[in-house]
């Protein structure tokens, strides 16, 4: 029997309506739009505005626009693994929620969490459970909703964050398509650079806690990129050497969207042109779990099957890897 490999079949996406521009934040704390442009390549973000509304919210509709596009019964989906740094609660998990949202009754889900490589570690994840032969489609949504942690009076982090969902449809190929190899990594030595200090358990929430606002995301930024660069270039160039692919041969690289610097870095290390480099960081900002789907999503149409896909992440944590993809199907 040839082996089973795990293709994604549809996509979908999510973005609010209300876009943060520079300009509003230049209002906000002591920034410009030359320094955000130049530094980090973002011009304006997505912010998901309403009372009680979550992160499960724009994962929702992600994820009825994906079943939609696909043609998708819900109650056919096995599994929902839902990426997410910024979960509605820290527990039950939002994967759970979305479940009953979008009607996926005979699925079970959980949430994922790598930070800005999350997305990543679940494509491997979902795709594991579609190699065994026992699972026939399964949803991986990365998904958040940074604005709920963004410190807006710290210029240093609320110019890269933004809201978004995307999700993918995922289901046995047995013409070799999909998901071909990963290379995952986590270094739990990075874990102050990045990081949410309070609302956990090592530190509850509490009155002193919020007055320090150490319920917001922190980041040491230069330390942060410079382990980004080194880290998300270099998995990107292993899993091509792995896998015998010459730059011409990548069709697409997919990086995660933090930094329009990172990202070029990147692809020099890989000999990847330009044109060749997905990119939409100029709309949405850095959406963590969100930045890989929505990217996919965005390129959907120009995608053919066969591409090879070099998708590359890191975040906190630090978490960090990529994955050689084959596209499955034509623009429809
Ligand atoms: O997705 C998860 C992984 N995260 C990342 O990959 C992000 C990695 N880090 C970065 O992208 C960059 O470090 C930043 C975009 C966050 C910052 O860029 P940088 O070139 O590393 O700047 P810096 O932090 O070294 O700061 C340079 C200067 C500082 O001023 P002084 O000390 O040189 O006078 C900052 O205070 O820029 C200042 N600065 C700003 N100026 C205007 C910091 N933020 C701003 C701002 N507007 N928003």
């Amino acid at each position: 029997m040839s082996k089973i490999t795990a293709a994604i079949t549809g996509v979908g996406g999510y973005v609010p309506e209300y876009i943060l521009t520079n300009k509003e934040l230049e209002s906000k704390v002591e920034t410009n739009d030359e320094w955000i442009t130049s530094r980090t390549g973002i011009k304006e973000r997505r912010i998901l505005k309403g009372e009680g509304l979550g992160t499960s919210h724009m994962a929702e509709k992600a994820v009825k626009e994906l079943l939609k596009k696909t043609n998708t019964n819900p109650l056919d989906i096995d599994l929902l693994i839902c990426c997410t740094t910024t979960p509605d609660f820290i527990f039950p998990a939002t994967g759970n929620l979305l479940c009953d949202m979008c009607g996926l009754k005979n699925a079970f889900s959980y949430d994922l969490n790598a930070a800005c490589s999350g997305f990543l570690f679940g494509l491997v994840t979902g795709s594991q459970f579609i190699e065994t032969g026992k699972y026939k489609k399964v949803l991986v949504v990365g998904a958040d909703k940074m604005s709920a942690i963004v410190n807006y009076e710290d210029r240093a982090t609320c110019i890269l964050f933004g809201d978004g969902a995307g999700a993918v449809l995922l289901e046995p190929s047995t013409d070799g398509y999909g998901v071909i190899d990963s290379v995952l990594k986590t270094d739990g030595a990075g874990a102050d650079f990045l990081c949410q200090k309070a609302g956990g358990s090592r530190r509850p929430p509490s009155i002193e806690s919020v007055t320090n606002k150490e319920h917001y995301a922190f980041q040491e930024g230069a330390t942060v990129f410079k382990s980004a660069v080194t880290n998300m270039s270099g998995v990107a160039a292993e899993i091509m050497e792995r896998n015998n692919l010459t730059s011409d041969q990548v069709t697409w690289l997919v990086p995660h969207q933090a930094n329009k610097r990172i990202i070029d870095a990147t692809a020099a290390r890989m000999g990847v042109a330009e044109d060749k480099v997905m990119i939409n960081i100029h709309k949405y900002g850095n959406t963590t779990n969100a930045t890989i789907p929505l990217v996919i999503w965005d390129y959907e149409k120009k995608l053919k099957k066969g591409d090879n896909l070099v998708l590359a992440a890191f975040g906190g944590g630090f978490t960090w890897g990529s994955i050689y993809l084959k596209w499955a199907y034509d623009p429809k």
